[in-house]
């Protein structure tokens, strides 16, 4: 058994209620493979965003057996309901009692679904936020220092992309070179003052929910003839990427992002059920920053995550004409644009 919960595994179930607020995230390096159960096939590292976030109450109380409601932004979501009760009930080995327990959720998010926007990021580390904060209510001598870890573990259960979420700025996620990274839970990462906190404004090309999940989309690394290829590649990524965030160099940077969210699109294109989720507008807008950038040589990069919206990635330096740029060149492109930006992470209401 997992040390990491043992504190917490004989224990009694009492009320209590829970409410945080948690962000989502853009990887600046993917998590795009999985070895095992919510094992990550490489290292990933993500910044987390300030506007884009979930806020969760959750109330938890004894009952006879395991019983999940929840509301989302007032309205009942039984699909939404029986991911946690699945989630839930895969942490009996750990946590016996969450057999016992009923669970009622009240969520709501600051930005609009199939927006581009990780919703599972900072949904279910806000959840799993609340979870962590009853463990630590319900056992209060179990060791405050490492409670975001905890967090982190158990939001990684839940989503591996929300594992990052639980920290502000940068944060990554699995074995890596870089000492202290683990597959078990994400870790903060310090960057130099100048990247330390960036614009990524959301071209939303398309709010329309995309037809394969990320979850799919995992499983299909398993039998992917490029799989080995692209672990190795973003190992490789994952250190230039953080030696570029901790010496400030945006270029740099931003080569990185952009080969990530291209690579990432290359493997759904050549899986071997292969789909697209980029739309014909995603490739004028990243032509568009293309030619604004060599026109000009101001550094404006984009990130994609799994779907056809654009997260345009850029310093505060130049904020001003790339914000005009994007207002003149980009927004008959998109159904709507979210200025947002790097984040303090989650917080308890
Ligand atoms: C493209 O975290 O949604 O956003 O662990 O199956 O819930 P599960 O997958 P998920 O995958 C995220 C994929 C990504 C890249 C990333 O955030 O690193």
């Amino acid at each position: 058994m997992n040390s990491f919960l043992g504190p917490f595994r004989d224990i009694s179930p009492i009320p209590f209620e829970s409410i945080w607020e948690s962000p989502s995230n853009i990887a600046f390096v993917k998590y795009w493979g999985k070895k095992g159960h919510q094992i990550p096939a490489n290292p990933s590292l993500s910044m987390a965003l300030s506007e884009c976030k979930t806020t969760t109450k959750t109330i938890f109380a004894p009952a006879d057996e395991l019983r999940v409601s929840l509301n989302l932004e007032g309205q009942n979501n039984d699909r939404f309901a029986k991911k946690i009760q699945i989630y839930l009930e895969s942490l009996v080995v750990e946590l016996p009692w969450v057999l016992n327990l009923s669970v009622v959720i009240e969520t709501s998010n600051t930005f609009p679904h199939g927006a581009g926007i990780a919703s599972s990021a900072s949904g279910l580390s806000a959840f799993a936020l609340t979870l962590t904060d009853y463990l630590y209510f319900l056992k209060s001598d179990a060791s405050e220092n490492i409670f975001f870890q905890r967090a982190s573990y158990l939001s990684r259960i839940a989503s591996g992309s929300a594992c990052r979420s639980v920290f502000g700025g940068y944060s990554c996620w699995g074995d890596s070179e870089l000492s202290k990274t683990t597959n078990e839970y994400a870790i903060p990462l310090e960057v130099h003052s100048e990247l330390s906190s960036l614009n990524d404004t959301v071209l939303v090309i398309s709010g329309t929910e995309k037809n394969v999940s990320s979850r799919t989309g995992h499983e299909r690394m398993n039998d992917h003839f490029f799989a080995e290829s692209r672990f190795t590649q973003a190992k490789s990524n994952f250190n230039r990427c953080v030696s570029t965030l901790r010496s400030g160099d945006v270029e740099g940077l931003g080569i990185i992002l952009e080969a990530e969210a291209l690579s990432l699109h290359a493997m759904m294109l050549t899986s071997p059920n292969p789909y697209m989720l980029l739309k014909p507008k995603t490739l004028s807008a990243i032509e568009a920053v293309w030619d604004f950038r060599r026109q000009t040589k101001i550094p404006l990069y984009f990130s994609l995550d799994a779907g056809p919206n654009l997260h345009l990635i850029y310093p505060d330096s130049h904020k001003h004409k790339i914000d005009q740029f994007i207002t003149s060149e980009l927004s008959h492109l998109s159904e709507k644009i979210i200025f947002d930006r790097t984040g303090n992470g989650p917080r308890k209401c």
